[in-house]
């Protein structure tokens, strides 16, 4: 099914099923330990080998010698993979470094090994004797050192490096109040629960990988590429993944190695990277500087507009595209943006939780807070002043396909209670405390991509699912089983969800927050086949057809699904295919952040005291596990606000606190309280479920709102992420 003009009525719309808050069909399977992650399939694989991974002592450089046999020795092992025995392997579509190192290191951690054992205490005893000499080189590893160097790097999903309209300078150097500022964000990682983890069996040349990650597809073309083997031969199975945040996106060191393991050793081996090994082995969000310049009139009201934005990457890797939103949140008839990217030598830099908005906000929503100050303006007012319904790049002739940023603002500052804000910092105490409130805009882009599932029913009238799409804690079970539920008009305990295997249809899969519109999208269109097939059956004119109740209806008539669909049952496939209305139509999606902290004026310490934000993405398909998505993701904002930075190693290039005790992520405690209210909209440009994205618009101008909360509410500016108590003592003395 082709979708390339505006959505008209169609059955979601009745909202019987889609659009309420139920609650998610997985979560007793989950909350009573009965839900399979990739690392526990002990079913699936009984005699399962563990690997343990070796990773790379250096940065960059040469493996000189390795000596294996004191490992080789030790009890239980059973092979060791490393780069001379592993067989070709060809570097993954999707990977910037080899997954398996070796003689050439890339980054720090890079595996090097896999030692198979027995019991995991064999393998990572046996790993700890693997010895090896490097010839180190040396590398480059410092952002702020390296930025100057940067290129125009290659576009990102179709979007170049660097955009432009009108003329920036010549409306900057006029502009009667100009802002210029630079703003800096760490390095961050993922830190989602579970590990990286794999089991891979392989039966004669076929390869089975029981793992945890978000796109299926992608990482079977990889697997196979990898490996060499036609992508017939590689099944991957991901039914429940303990989120994703980016990390598993695409094929890891564990599927990978653990495919090589099993190989060599001739059983099932399991392999999970340990948490310290993750930050430095997998893929982290790359730090970025960046510079941003407003030139407005006295009102705020803004005519020139500029962000620059550099990081850094391995050879042939990305920049973090930070600089994205600006192209699209505010007015301004001339404006620039601009990304640069420099080789760092550090472990590869990509997606993490909203990559480009997420780091991009943290600077851009500073940046309005202080124009908003500089004009005398409230920042709500401001930011109204500002709305555009157009992309203001493309001009009129390119609307929005939707866009509620000004009810957001208006509803989430009415509900927040923001005009008990004085604008004047210092003014609020409470006891030790004082106590100040910042809001920022949220836009994170809306993303939508084909989607395929087939959907069947038998003579028990149950419906049956099958989609590549995974489920990494987001709901797309539910959603999926609210959509087939309302499309052929039965109950959802009807819906049997089955998800995250290669053996179904390949589905968007779960990335870029385009997983919920674009997978139901895919389901409704298997789901609209199968109403055909049923109508048909029944000698129904497909158009006139109704379903409810578990029957069809055409006038006073009715026939039972279940009956139709007989003891063969009736099966349907299809997929939903996008034309141009995301050319045609700009697509995104908004929201309004509001924070308020306490500062201690004795220790700068700072506490979160509530959070809440208004937020408009089109169809909220399931109120309660978008309620979830967000607040998940506004945590993930104060994270990057107040908390979270990987420190680099400057001399040897490496990620120094890559664990869960020194790379710190907020905890409930962290956040008493979060409100979050969803704006009414139905997008019919952006899929026939008129939905958009919710997953990652939460995280997107959270931190900013803390930000500039912890600035009214001390007068302490600090535009280096993340805000420490270091931080804010050095601005209070400065
Ligand atoms: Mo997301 S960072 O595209 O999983």
């Amino acid at each position: 099914m082709k979708f390339d003009t505006p959505a008209k009525a169609n059955p979601i719309d009745k909202g019987r099923v889609v659009g309420i808050p139920h609650d998610r069909i997985d979560g007793a399977a989950k909350v009573t330990g009965t839900a399979p992650y990739a690392y526990e399939r002990h079913d699936a694989a009984p005699n399962a080998a563990y690997g343990w991974i070796v990773g790379s002592a250096i940065a960059k450089g040469r493996i000189a010698a390795m000596d294996l046999r004191a490992a080789e020795a030790a009890p239980g092992v059973l092979g060791i993979v490393t780069h001379a025995n592993a067989g070709k392997l060809t570097k993954g579509n999707m990977n910037t470094a080899h997954l398996l190192g070796g003689p050439q290191i890339e980054h720090f951690e890079q595996a090097v090994a896999l030692v198979v054992a027995d019991t995991l205490e064999n393998a990572r005893a046996a790993a700890a004797l693997v010895h090896i000499d490097y010839t180190p080189e040396s590398g480059k590893f410092d952002l702020a050192a390296e930025a100057i160097r940067g290129v125009v790097p290659p576009d990102s999903f179709g979007t170049p490096a660097d955009t432009s309209a009108g003329d920036f300078d010549g409306a900057f150097s006029r502009a009667a109040v100009k802002l210029e500022q630079r703003y800096t964000t760490p390095d961050h990682s993922h830190a989602m629960m579970e590990p990286h983890a794999s089991i891979a069996a392989w039966n004669g040349d076929k390869l089975t990988l029981w793992t945890s990650n978000q796109m299926i597809a992608w990482t079977v073309g990889d697997v196979a590429r990898t490996l060499g083997i036609p992508k017939a031969n590689v099944r991957l199975i991901s039914p429940y993944i303990g989120g994703g945040f980016g990390a598993k996106l695409f094929l890891r060191a564990d599927a990978l190695l653990a495919a090589l393991g099993a190989r060599q050793v001739g059983r099932p081996v399991k392999v999970a990277l340990a948490r310290p090994q993750i930050p430095n082995n997998t893929t982290h969000r790359p730090a970025t500087i960046q510079r941003i310049r407003i030139g407005a009139d006295r009102d705020g009201v803004i005519d020139a507009i500029a962000h620059e934005v550099w990081s850094g990457d391995l050879p042939g890797g990305s920049a973090e595209t930070a600089a994205a939103q600006t192209r699209l949140l505010y007015r301004g008839a001339n404006r620039m943006t601009a990304h640069r990217l420099t080789t760092l030598n550090l472990p590869e830099g990509n997606a993490m939780r909203a990559p480009g908005e997420a780091v991009g906000l943290l600077a851009l929503e500073v940046a309005m807070d202080e124009l908003a100050e500089m004009c005398g303006v409230d920042p709500v007012e401001l930011r109204i002043r500002n709305d555009v319904q157009f992309d203001p790049e493309a001009g009129p002739q390119r609307p929005f396909s939707s866009r509620k940023l000004v009810e957001c603002l208006r509803a989430g500052a009415d509900r927040f209670g923001w005009n008990r804000r004085i604008p004047k910092p210092g003014q609020v105490r409470d006891g030790r405390w004082l106590v100040g409130m910042g809001m920022a805009s949220a836009f994170r882009n809306n993303l939508a991509g084909k989607s395929g599932a087939r959907i069947g029913i038998d003579a028990q009238g149950r419906v049956v699912v099958e989609t590549d799409m995974t489920d990494i804690g987001t709901g797309s079970y539910t959603i999926i089983a609210q959509t087939a539920a309302e499309m052929l008009g039965v109950p959802l305990e009807q819906v049997t969800v089955r998800l995250g295997d290669s053996r179904f249809p390949v589905s968007a899969g779960s990335g870029g927050q385009w997983g919920a519109n674009s997978s139901t999208a895919g389901v409704y269109a298997a789901a609209m086949a199968l109403r055909a097939k049923l109508a048909e059956a029944a000698g129904y004119p497909v158009d006139a057809a109704g379903f409810e109740d578990g029957l069809i209806r055409n006038g006073n008539e009715s026939r039972k699904l279940a009956a139709l669909a007989g003891d063969t049952g009736l099966w349907a496939e299809d997929s939903m295919e996008y034309g141009d209305l995301d050319k045609r139509y700009a697509q995104a999606t908004f929201g309004a952040h509001f924070c308020e902290v306490g500062v201690d004026t004795d220790t700068a310490e700072v506490r979160i005291r509530r959070m809440g934000g208004a937020f408009a993405a089109g169809r909220i398909l399931n109120p309660k596990s978008a309620r979830s998505q967000v607040i998940g993701a506004m945590t993930m904002g104060a994270g990057a606000a107040l908390m979270e930075a990987l420190d680099v190693d400057t001399r040897f290039g490496f990620f120094v606190n890559h664990d869960m005790a020194e790379y710190l992520v907020p905890v409930h405690a962290d956040i008493p309280q979060q409100d979050v209210l969803f704006i009414d909209e139905l997008d019919d440009k952006s899929s026939p479920m008129k939905a958009k994205g919710v997953g990652e618009l939460g995280i997107c101008g959270a931190g900013a709102a803390v930000a500039n909360a912890i600035y009214n509410a001390a007068g302490l500016r600090v535009r280096d992420y993340p805000i420490t108590i270091d931080k804010l003592l050095r601005a209070q003395m400065a």
